[in-house]
């Protein structure tokens, strides 16, 4: 078949090397954006008198009937036309003839496959921040139902000190409102227009590259036209936010899996985001959380294929730049299955307060409140946790913990020590305490719920 761009050559090449180069395969996700940015194109033609009326409206016919047969998904494509671009000018010209071919007037598909980009990104990024903000408000359920539940906190993977689980559950919310933060932020970079760069350097059409701008809802204008076509920052910035977020909902995976395992038992995974073994008949899953651990690997996978394959790029564009799409589309794709399954697996998981009670009320974890008690009491805080950590040690030998720890034992270790202890050295008491701007104590949990509330509107 000969080629949109034949016209200097002589030969055709074989099926197999079309196949090669072609991108149709995958750029065909582009097709409601290509349209769109032709429509723009052709009325911006139009009104700067660089295409007839007429011909124009002929063109935005045949547009708007390829965009319905694509909404229907009655547009067949071809791998000899290799891209998304030259397949719909293509199938334009079968739909009008060849007044068809003066729509790349004034246009390369330099610019055209930016613009596609731009616009596809700007609204799947918008998307992806309500996924976010939607399983914002599932953590912030949670967390209020659980301000008063105290869990053992951890550093190092060892018991440290009790905690609200309330209070565990929002750092990731705060992580997430960082992630939206970010998406948010990039938007202004993603919301420029590249069309009108033509191949690289502008033409010398009368154009008026603000009106389709405008036309397309972009903010601004790219300044530089070599900079318009070979820039892809903006898809990197959206796969090393993705990359961030998949690594927050990733340590969110790790812990739920670790949670809902026989030794924490702290949750359990609603039966619907859980699944069964082909050959152990009592196990229940995480594999949600999984496979969104899992995923993490391969959105970094794509900002990495894409940071390698334009570093040694000269300007302006190079078919290398082709390569961009995939790991986006995949990128966008493992997002947005992510981010409602997240949700979804913690607004049903159940919450297993009995447990969370048991371990926090057997274990170490209230020893910094013996030694605080210490040091409130006017013991240099380092002695004070000294005298503690003796304390403990007695304990692991005595089979103790430490409330069970006869008052004489504790006097003998420092007389500062009164029957107050026991109450001190309570789970809900430290937690409580804890009063300190941004600390676990409930009553800082929900000043904190207060403002996350109003971040998510
Ligand atoms: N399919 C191409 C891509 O995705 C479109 C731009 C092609 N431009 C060119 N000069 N070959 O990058």
């Amino acid at each position: 078949m000969t080629k949109l761009w034949g016209g200097r050559f002589q030969k055709t090449a074989e099926q197999w090397v079309d196949e090669f180069g072609a991108s149709i395969s995958f750029d065909q996700k582009l097709v409601l954006e290509d349209l769109q940015g032709s429509m723009a194109h052709v009325t911006m033609l139009s009104s700067c008198k660089i295409l007839p009326q007429q011909d124009a409206d002929l063109i935005l016919s045949g547009l708007q009937t390829l965009q319905q047969k694509a909404e229907n998904g009655e547009l067949e494509y071809s791998v000899s036309n290799e891209d998304i671009h030259l397949n719909l000018e293509k199938l334009l010209i079968d739909e009008i003839g060849p007044v068809g071919g003066k729509l790349h007037t004034g246009r390369s598909r330099n610019d055209q496959v930016a613009t596609d980009m731009h616009l596809y990104l700007k609204n799947r990024v918008t998307e992806i921040i309500e996924l976010i903000e939607a399983f914002q408000s599932a953590i912030v359920e949670q967390a209020e139902t659980h301000v008063e539940t105290v869990v053992p906190g951890y550093t190092h993977l060892q018991r440290a000190q009790p905690i609200s689980f309330g209070h565990h559950l929002m750092t990731y919310f705060w992580m997430l409102q960082r992630d939206k933060e970010r998406m948010q932020e990039s938007l202004k970079r993603i919301d420029v227009s590249p069309l009108g760069a033509g191949a690289m350097s502008g033409t010398s059409f009368p154009i008026d590259r603000e009106l389709s701008a405008e036309l397309l809802g972009f903010s601004g204008v790219y300044q530089n036209s070599l900079d318009a076509v070979s820039d892809r920052d903006f898809i990197l910035e959206f796969l090393s936010n993705s990359s961030m977020l998949m690594m927050h909902l990733s340590r969110f995976a790790e812990e739920i899996i670790l949670w809902s395992s026989e030794e924490f038992r702290f949750i359990e995974l609603d039966d619907t985001f859980s699944t069964g073994s082909s050959i152990m008949p009592q196990k229940k899953n995480p594999d949600m959380a999984e496979l969104v651990r899992g995923k993490t690997g391969r959105v970094y996978g794509n900002l990495f294929g894409l940071l390698t394959t334009l570093k040694g790029l000269p300007l302006a564009y190079n078919k290398d730049m082709q390569e961009d799409k995939e790991g986006m589309f995949d990128t966008v794709h493992t997002l947005m299955g992510s981010l409602p399954i997240f949700e979804g697996m913690i607004r049903t998981m159940n919450v297993n307060t009995a447990s969370m009670e048991k371990a926090v009320n057997s274990d170490f974890s209230n020893a910094t409140e013996l030694a605080d008690y210490l040091a409130a009491k006017g013991m240099p805080f380092r002695e004070a946790h000294d005298v503690t950590g003796k304390l403990v040690f007695t304990c692991i030998q005595r089979g103790y913990y430490l409330k069970d720890l006869p008052l004489e034992d504790l006097q003998a270790a420092s007389p500062l020590i009164e029957d107050d202890i026991y109450e001190t050295l309570l789970p809900q008491t430290a937690v409580k305490r804890r009063n300190s701007l941004g600390g676990t104590g409930f009553d800082q949990v929900h000043h904190q719920l207060g403002l996350a509330k109003k971040l998510i509107g």
